[in-house]
């Protein structure tokens, strides 16, 4: 049996990494860190406490006294802070925004990177985000990069936004997206950058299925060579 490793999928906003993730993560029976879920949790609070989205050092500070903690199988995972289920909330547009502010704050990232390298260190699970391959877990076993075309990644974000009840145009999905793409590339702290190892996949013209069973494929593939090459030299 391939031992349980770690898998990291990063790229940018409506790539398609969560779809993908929490697939993989069920097919191979592994835990699933939607890892913007934590920006979006502590940005919720933040909001919720009305502390100024500049404002690094009170930022800082509750980043690392909150308690983010993602529940339940690939599916169905909750998101609390502190205990509060705010799964449904932070996925507003003012959230996104709002996350994607404060996950420029090096000591916010330092914080919720040690929560998610706890969480992930016994292995067995798929992590997705803008760093997990670069920064949370820069050993990972098998690091993707998953990407498509602008208009593509809005087109699908207005789905969601729509499916959700919300009326909001393309333009303006569109716009948000490459606002949040330039924030999240051009930031100091960890921005959004492919691994050198990571492969690279633009999911554009692939279905969630196709891009999952390649993704499979390469995992057992790796974790099989790895197991195999350990028992030889042990
Ligand atoms: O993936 P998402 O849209 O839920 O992420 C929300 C914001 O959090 C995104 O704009 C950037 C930030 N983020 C990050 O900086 N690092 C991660 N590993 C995941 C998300």
């Amino acid at each position: 049996m391939p031992r349980r490793g770690i898998i990291t999928i990063d790229g940018p906003a409506g790539s398609g990494k969560s779809t993908v993730g929490r697939l993989l993560a069920q097919r191979l029976g592994y835990l699933y860190m939607d890892t913007g879920a934590m920006y979006r949790a502590l940005a919720w609070k933040a909001l919720h406490m009305g502390i100024a989205l500049e404002d690094s050092e009170a930022l800082t500070r509750l980043a690392e006294v909150s308690r983010i903690t993602l529940s339940g199988d690939p599916d169905h995972v909750r998101v609390a802070i502190d205990g509060r289920d705010v799964t449904e909330a932070i996925r507003s547009p003012e959230i996104s925004r709002a996350a994607s502010l404060i996950a420029t704050i090096e000591g916010v990232r330092r914080a919720i990177v040690a929560a998610q390298r706890e969480m992930g260190r016994d292995g067995g699970v798929v992590l997705e985000g803008r760093d997990t391959g670069t920064v949370v877990f820069p050993d990972a076993d098998v690091k993707f990069f998953l990407d498509a075309r602008p208009e593509v990644r809005a087109r699908r974000r207005l789905e969601q936004e729509r499916a959700q009840g919300r009326d909001v145009s393309f333009e303006e999905t569109l716009r948000e997206t490459l606002e949040r793409d330039h924030r999240d590339q051009e930031r100091s702290a960890s921005p959004l950058r492919r691994a050198e190892e990571a492969i690279y996949l633009d999911s554009s013209e692939m279905s969630i299925e196709q891009v999952v069973e390649y993704m499979l494929e390469i995992i057992r593939q790796r974790l099989s060579e790895e197991t195999s090459s350990r028992s030889v030299h042990s």
